[in-house]
């Protein structure tokens, strides 16, 4: 299986984004449905698809999850896999550059297979045409010869599953997005949720954790189990070399504010882009575009990796005209709230 790592240079102990030190993530991956923790409303549903498809003995319908980074929609794709009992083939929108790289890839399927697309959304247009009949008919056209002479032949494929990932189901063709029988959208885990994944963590790894410990670390990994894990490790280092090993909140407390992370998860980055929005922008509205030339980051990824938590929170709200602080941000920056921002609804 390859898994393809997101974005570049990012060193933040709190992007979403995969880093190379993940890579391992795969032993802390469930592997069943009963396994994977949270998300309770789509493993509900899935449930019974995935029942309803095995008892007709046919392929899943076609899947798209899609929500912010981090949240185990690879885990979730390779789950299904194994409660389907087929094997699982990972790719992802950028790594397919050719329509022949997707033919490739759909003519090696076996019946029932889940092909697995992340970042869906970055496909290009050719490869995209490739998927529809093979999506809709399990068919793939093939052009022979050019100009006038040029013909099409239809190849079979076995029946399979697509399941896309997207961090941004908006930017999916229409085309696209109705050829997925099953939509499914991954929210941010509750500290509750988070302290339970990061509970079984332990256990794999073998580190010793109290409950408050893992509570700092729940409060702290802004819903998202890929930065629950990563901040586990890197709490268990402080443990180790300035403790007796065990992750308390004491040691937790002072690992997370030696990597920067605040009490709610917040690091320098996020202070910084509602400290903007505040002082520069008397706290909105502000459109994302100004917001992400200003504090020098790019659009998207405010959008996908700051936004999702800081909204979820409380601390932002999206208006028509552009992202506002609320007054619980500027409480937790220390800045005096006027309450006369000009809120645009
Ligand atoms: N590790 C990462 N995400 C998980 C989840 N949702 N459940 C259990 N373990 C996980």
């Amino acid at each position: 299986m390859s898994i393809e790592f997101e974005g570049g240079g990012e060193e933040r102990i709190i992007s979403a984004g995969m880093h190379p030190e993940d890579e391992n993530e795969g032993s802390l991956r469930p592997k069943y449905l009963r396994e994977y923790i949270g998300q309770d409303k789509v493993k509900d549903n899935l449930r019974i698809f995935i029942e309803a498809a095995k008892n007709r003995k046919e392929a899943l319908d076609h899947v798209l999850l899609y929500g912010p980074p981090g949240l185990g929609k690879t885990t979730l794709a390779g789950v299904i896999a194994n409660e389907m009992g087929v094997n699982f083939r990972v790719t992802s929108g950028p790594a397919i550059e050719k329509p022949g790289d997707l033919a490739a890839l759909l003519t090696s399927l076996d019946t029932g297979d889940i092909l697995f697309i992340d970042e869906i959304h970055r496909l290009n247009r050719s490869a995209e045409e490739v998927l529809y009949p093979a999506m809709e008919d399990f068919a793939l056209d093939i052009i022979l010869g050019k100009g006038p002479s040029a013909r099409s032949i239809r190849l079979d494929l076995k029946p399979f599953t697509l399941i896309g990932a997207t961090t941004r189901a908006g930017q999916l063709t229409a085309p696209m997005r109705d050829r997925f029988g099953m939509l499914m959208r991954l929210e941010l885990y509750t500290p509750k949720e988070l302290l339970q994944i990061i509970t079984r963590s332990a256990q794999i790894l073998h580190v010793e954790t109290d409950p408050e410990g893992a509570m700092e670390i729940a409060r702290r990994c802004r819903g998202t189990p890929r930065i629950a894990n990563r901040m586990l490790k890197r709490v268990r280092d402080f443990a180790q070399v300035q403790s007796d090993g065990i992750i308390t909140r004491q040691v937790a407390d002072h690992a997370l504010q030696a990597l920067e992370v605040d009490a709610l998860g917040l690091d320098n980055i996020d202070r910084r882009m509602l400290h903007t929005i505040i002082t520069t922008y008397g706290g909105g509205p502000v459109g994302v575009e100004t917001l992400a030339a200003t504090i020098g980051e790019e659009a998207v990824t405010i959008e996908d990796v700051y936004e999702p938590y800081l909204l979820q929170i409380g601390f932002l709200s999206r208006t028509p005209r552009g992202r506002c602080a609320t007054e619980a941000a500027y409480r937790h920056l220390g800045l005096p709230f006027s309450g006369q921002q000009s809120f645009a609804f």
